[in-house]
This record gives structure tokens, C-alpha cells and sequence, in this order.
């Protein structure tokens, strides 16, 4: 069994998140789950409190950890951020750590997935693809987006994987690193 770190960012399928922590419980993991602020808007804690079974975090300061983004680093030994939004991203391929998800993301050093999901013209803007790559460069596992209808009603690839294929992609990379 393994410790896995989720993050959650503000993406309207913030709510897969929670189908992803609940499978991989299932699974006998135990899941820690970080959020942005803009999470916190689409999404309550309380949900991911609650499939966990510990406590959601989503600062730097005031927390009940002392060094809260290494903590939680240090204890987990797979990160996936799911689902990642164009802005986390574009934090994580240059080094930005300005809240809890990105300076966790900065300061994690075993295996790091993005699940994206953005719409359609998001997706496939050139520095979009390009933050992309950079993370695949730096050793990033990225679950591509499908093609689909997405909740802003277009049409194209932006939809989050589904949560059977993040959580079958989390067993395989725990399983590796056996
Ligand atoms: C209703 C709503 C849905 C959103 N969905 C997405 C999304 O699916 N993907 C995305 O990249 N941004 C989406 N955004 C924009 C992000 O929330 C915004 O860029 C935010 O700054 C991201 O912050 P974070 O990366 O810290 O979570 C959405 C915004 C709103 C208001």
C-alpha cells in the first residue's frame, strides 16, 4: 500500500477528485488531499475530509504542521494533481510556488502526475502544450485530457481522463516504484 498526495485545482471536474480519493481508499492507499483556493470555490473540504479520513489542507501559514509543504512532501510517495488547471501547470513548469499545491509540487521529489482539464482553446494554446512538455521534460507523468463535450458546452479535448484511468495510472507508477 502506498501514501498518496492529491491536489486539487480549479477546475469545474474538481468534483472527479473526489471519486479518485475514494477509489484509491478502496484500494487500501492511504490519500492525503491539498487544494487551491480556487478548488475551495468549486469543491468543499469537507467531501475530501471525509473519503480520506484526515484533514484537507490549503495554506502555507496557520497550519497545524509546522512545514507543511514538506511535510506532507516527505510523507507521500506519489503525488498527482488531479484535476490541473492551465494556471498550476504553468506554476509547476516554471518553478512557481505562491500557495500550498505549487510549493509542494516545487518541493516534491518522487514520482509527480497532472491530470488536466481545461477547455478545448485552453488546452491547445501553444504555451499551454508548451508548460506541458517542459513538465514531461523534468520527469512529470502527464494523464492526457480527453476528446468530448465540455462543461462550458464546446467541443474538443479538455475533459479529465476518467477517474478509473488515473487510478488504474497511480497503481501502475506505485507498482513500479516497487
Ligand atoms: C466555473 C469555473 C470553472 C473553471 N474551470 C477550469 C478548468 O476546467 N480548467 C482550468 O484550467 N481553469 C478553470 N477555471 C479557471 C481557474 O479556476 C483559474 O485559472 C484559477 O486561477 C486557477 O487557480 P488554481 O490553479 O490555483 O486552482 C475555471 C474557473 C471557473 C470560474
Amino acid at each position: 500500500m502506498a501514501e498518496v498526495l492529491v491536489g486539487v485545482t480549479g477546475c469545474i471536474a474538481a468534483y472527479k477528485a473526489a471519486m479518485v480519493v475514494s477509489g484509491l481508499r478502496q484500494l487500501g492507499h492511504g490519500v492525503n488531499v491539498v487544494m487551491t483556493e480556487s478548488a475551495l470555490e468549486l469543491v468543499g473540504k469537507a467531501t475530501f475530509e471525509a473519503l480520506s479520513g484526515r484533514p484537507v489542507r490549503a495554506t502555507l501559514f496557520g497550519s497545524d504542521l509546522g512545514h507543511v509543504h514538506i511535510e506532507l512532501s516527505r510523507g507521500a510517495d506519489l503525488f498527482c494533481i488531479v484535476p490541473a488547471t492551465a494556471n498550476i501547470l504553468a506554476k509547476a513548469a516554471n518553478g512557481i510556488a505562491d500557495d500550498l499545491v505549487s510549493t509542494v509540487i516545487l518541493s516534491f521529489d518522487k514520482p509527480t502526475i497532472f491530470a488536466p482539464a481545461m477547455n478545448p482553446s485552453m488546452w491547445n494554446k501553444p504555451v499551454v502544450q508548451n508548460n506541458v512538455q517542459k513538465l514531461i521534460d523534468f520527469g512529470a507523468k502527464i494523464i492526457y485530457p480527453e476528446s468530448g463535450r465540455t462543461s462550458c458546452g464546446e467541443f474538443g479535448v479538455g475533459r479529465l481522463a476518467s477517474p478509473e484511468s488515473i487510478i488504474a495510472e497511480i497503481e501502475k507508477i506505485i507498482s513500479q516504484a516497487k
